[in-house]
């Protein structure tokens, strides 16, 4: 570790681990009910259940997003933390915040958590992944603030590079993008377009230049490649992201109730947006190619090579899938839309956090070239049984998706079948589902175990 303050990302690290495993039980207690219906019922109903789940992901990854920046920044920056204190005290305040509110979903009715946290002040809550209280999202903006801020004061007093300044970009676009959570207008169409303006223009714009800043950085530690090189792709891949992202937020406003212009230029500009993600292939593998060196954590650029192709396949394309006007028609909000959204999550941004996790935390743990070769040997058979595992559970929902609007979307309205009756016709699918979705956890708890294999000698 070449700056001691880099120290504050390991506990954003290990928190963010311990959220993930949360994550993936509550998907689990869901992926139960889908085939026994009670099952916990009433002590975790299903619309609880999912909320916890969607919103443990946004906020592990927050978390990891945290970790990664405070660990890069000062290396990028050839200089200390400007506080690292501060960034101990966010952690604090995040972390009680964050499992405060998770305790408030799970033991008060969520009516009655909106009156006690003054919702009637400012009725922000109910929107999916925006559920939460009024004082919990002011509680992010502060959080969000001073971890920007951390970071822009480190970066203006040290040296500024292509990646730090993409990274600060993209996190100043988290910042502002997230204020349109507090404008929840009355008209429902409206309502919608805003929330894009959160969901879409995360994970498709802002979030995208998160990660390429992280998959930039982590290659240039592991390949010794130039600079100038990996600058280059950046500047690419970025602005292709904006160029397509920006207006594709378009693909989520067809059939709301918006103008039908949106039709088209939804199709058109989001048509595009795999190639950002098909170019981040090309640069992993053609940095790994003209590698200089040869790094002894060979794992994390596993990891790193996974992300690309994962990231490629979960949102370039089953993204594509069902982003033209005429095919979402049909698909909208069907199992194919949670395929796609399970599948780019994890193979975007969950596995470029472990990319980063896997590089950094064996240098915190005071091992700079990475963890010993029996530790890599376990800790790649976690990647296999997490990629696999949500690669087969994609895959199942994929199919229970065509099923799906075989039988219920493309039969005119005489014929087709309702939606409950649909899911039951599906319930063989579901414990497929359900036997990846265990995979997954174990492949987690490999890679935990990970952490305690004894250093050969
Ligand atoms: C890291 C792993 C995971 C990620 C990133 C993830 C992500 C997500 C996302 C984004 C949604 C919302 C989807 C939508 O609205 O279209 C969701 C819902 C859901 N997830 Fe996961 N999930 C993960 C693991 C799991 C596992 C292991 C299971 C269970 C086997 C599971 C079961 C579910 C269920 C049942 C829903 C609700 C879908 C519905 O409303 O019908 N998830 N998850
Ligand atoms: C890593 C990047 C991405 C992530 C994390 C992501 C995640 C998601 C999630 C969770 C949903 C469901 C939202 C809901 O609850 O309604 C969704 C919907 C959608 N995504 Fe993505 N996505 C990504 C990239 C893409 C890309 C590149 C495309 C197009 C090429 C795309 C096309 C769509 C479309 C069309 C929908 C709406 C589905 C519907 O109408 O039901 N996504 N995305
Ligand atoms: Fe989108």
């Amino acid at each position: 570790m070449k700056y001691s303050s880099q120290m504050v990302a390991k506990p954003y690290f290990i928190f963010a681990l311990i959220l993930l495993a949360g994550e993936i039980l509550f998907g689990l207690i869901m992926g139960l009910q889908y085939i026994y219906g009670d099952f916990l019922f009433p002590l975790i109903p299903f619309s609880v259940a999912r909320m916890v789940h969607v919103n443990l992901l946004i906020v592990l990854l927050l978390f990891g997003f945290m970790g990664v920046s405070y660990y890069l920044i000062p290396e990028e920056s050839e200089r200390e933390l400007w506080s690292p204190l501060l960034a101990k005290i966010t952690f604090w305040v995040f972390a009680v915040t964050g499992v405060l509110t998770i305790l408030g979903y799970l033991f008060v009715p969520y009516a009655e958590l909106a009156k006690m946290t003054f919702n009637d002040l400012l009725p922000t809550m109910g929107r999916e992944y925006l559920e939460q209280p009024l004082i919990t999202k002011v509680g992010l903006v502060l959080v969000i603030l001073s971890y920007v801020l951390n970071l822009t004061m480190t970066v203006l007093k040290g040296r500024r590079t292509v990646i730090s300044i993409i990274l600060l970009t993209g996190l100043f676009g988290l910042a502002f993008l997230f204020l349109f959570a507090f404008y929840v207008p009355e008209n429902l169409v409206m309502d919608k377009f805003f929330w894009w303006f959160v969901i879409h223009l995360w994970v498709e714009a802002t979030w995208e230049l998160i990660m390429g800043a992280f998959l930039a950085f982590v290659l240039i530690k592991l390949t010794g490649v130039d600079r100038e090189h990996i600058d280059k792709w950046l500047y690419l891949i970025i602005a292709m992201t904006l160029l397509s992202g920006l207006i594709g937020t378009g693909h989520h406003f067809y059939y709301i109730g918006a103008p039908s212009y949106w039709l088209w230029i939804g199709t058109l500009s989001s048509a595009f947006e795999p190639l950002p993600f098909f170019l981040m292939i090309l640069f992993a593998y053609s940095m790994v190619k003209n590698s200089r060196i040869t790094h002894d954590n060979a794992i994390a650029l596993t990891w790193a090579k996974g992300t690309a192709v994962m990231s490629f396949l979960g949102a370039g394309v089953w993204g594509f899938m069902h982003t033209l006007a005429p095919v979402n028609y049909y698909t909208h909000g069907t199992q194919l839309t949670a395929a796609h959204g399970h599948l780019s999550f994890f193979g975007a941004y969950v596995m470029i956090v472990f990319a980063l996790i896997s590089y950094a935390m064996p240098i915190l743990r005071g091992r700079p070239k990475g963890n010993c070769a029996k530790a890599q040997k376990v800790e790649l058979t976690s990647f296999w049984l997490m990629v696999i595992g949500m690669l087969g559970l994609t895959i199942a929902l994929t199919i229970a998706g065509i099923v799906q609007i075989e039988l219920q979307r493309i039969p005119d309205s005489a014929n087709a079948l309702d939606f409950m009756s649909t899911q039951a016709r599906l319930n063989w699918i579901y414990y497929i589902r359900l036997g990846f979705g265990v995979m997954v956890l174990i492949g987690l708890f490999t890679y935990f175990y990970s952490f305690f294999v004894k250093e050969e000698k």
